[in-house]
């Protein structure tokens, strides 16, 4: 049955997991240990997210799992190995990979990530969907991060990122499995914290993925903060650079987090010349489309000073071109509403 099959997968899985673990504590998994440790982890923190190395054979897992009394199907179902193309026997999907363990919030292992070492691509190689894991609903080290004391929690690009944040002590970091953040996966935040402090890579991809998460976290209702790491190009980086004072650097950034209203004005600003009149009017009209999204008219009145400031246009025509923006916006969606009535009734009558 599906559900004895499901069951099955978690044992794969954590069978799968110790294998990988054994392995990189062994002599064949020197490469993996040595790549691991260079990239600054301790023993202590390569135990903690139980990471492991696949050796470079095709029939490593496969032998160890039938060993232990898994069938093909239950190891195919789990996308640990695949048929081969002439379907006498099935190869491990994971070879010569460092191993990163992706475990839900009850514990079970759900899925693994699997890194090269060197700069062949793919970097990353994930679990396909299976059916004990999807990709858009789960996040990394949520596992971990549900127990930190901690209300709010950081949400980063990549399983590096949220490792390096454990050792430097911020436990209550997350990451996306190389997809787009979802508004489920923002769902199942806000089941464990009221804020999201989001702290992507500094790169124009990271920075694209930004804007894009911050509207789905406000929509799932979560107060949202953004970090721009300063130097080096993600938190992990950060960290590392900063040697045995990243607690105190990474504590330093998130000190002086801005919220999301915060960091979208700073990046509209920094594309005008405020001393250019022509730009000054379209900066001062795309920050009052972004005021016109606030819901909360006291949050309006906070930015609205703000951009009053920075261009010393008086607060009252801004709020003026709000108010009257938020009403065109009113009757854009009552109209919308309206023509999707027209179009339930129509459909009804067919
Ligand atoms: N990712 C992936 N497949 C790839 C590249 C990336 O699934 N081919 C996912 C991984 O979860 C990765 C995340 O996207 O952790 C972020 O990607 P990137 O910033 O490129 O990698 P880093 O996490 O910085 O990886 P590393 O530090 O190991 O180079
Ligand atoms: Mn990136
Ligand atoms: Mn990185
Ligand atoms: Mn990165
Ligand atoms: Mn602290």
């Amino acid at each position: 049955s599906v559900s004895k099959l499901r069951t099955r997968i978690y044992e794969a899985n954590r069978e799968a997991a110790r294998f990988f673990y054994a392995k990189l504590t062994s002599k064949e998994g020197a490469e993996g240990l040595a790549y691991l440790r260079n990239r600054g982890l301790a023993d202590s923190t390569i135990r903690h997210f139980g990471l492991g190395f696949a050796p470079d054979e095709r029939f490593a897992l496969g032998n160890h799992l039938r060993s232990r009394g898994f069938t093909e199907n239950e190891m195919i179902a789990a996308n640990l190995v695949f048929k081969s193309r002439s379907g006498n026997s099935v190869l491990d999907r994971f070879y010569n990979r460092v191993m990163f363990p992706i475990i839900d919030v009850r514990g079970n292992v759900i899925a693994f990530g699997g890194r090269i070492m060197t700069d062949q691509k793919p970097k990353y190689l994930n679990t396909s969907d299976t059916l004990v894991f999807n990709k858009s609903y789960n996040l990394f080290s949520l596992n971990n991060a549900k127990n930190s004391k901690n209300d709010a929690l950081i949400l980063c690009e990549g399983y590096m990122d949220v490792i390096s944040l454990n050792q430097a002590g911020f436990t209550n970091a997350v990451a996306t499995l190389g997809t787009a953040l979802t508004a489920d996966q923002a769902a199942l935040m806000k089941r464990y914290c009221k804020e999201v402090i989001i702290c992507y890579d500094a790169d124009e991809a990271g920075q694209k993925a930004t804007a894009r998460a911050i509207d789905i976290l406000r929509r799932a209702g979560l107060v949202v903060k953004v970090i721009s790491i300063p130097d080096g190009k993600d938190p992990d980086e950060f960290i590392r650079r900063h040697g045995d004072k990243g607690h105190a650097a990474f504590q330093n950034v998130l000190d002086n987090s801005g919220n999301d209203m915060e960091y979208r004005m700073q990046k509209l600003k920094s594309r005008y010349d405020l001393n250019n009149p022509q730009d000054k009017l379209n900066y001062l009209n795309e920050g009052v489309k972004l005021l016109c999204e606030l819901d909360n008219p006291m949050e309006r009145d906070i930015y609205a000073s703000r951009l009053s400031d920075e261009t010393d246009v008086s607060k009252a025509s801004i709020l003026e071109q709000v108010k009257q923006g938020m009403r065109r916006k009113e009757r854009y969606r009552r109209k919308n509403e309206f023509s999707q009535l027209q179009k339930d009734i129509s459909a009804r009558d067919d």
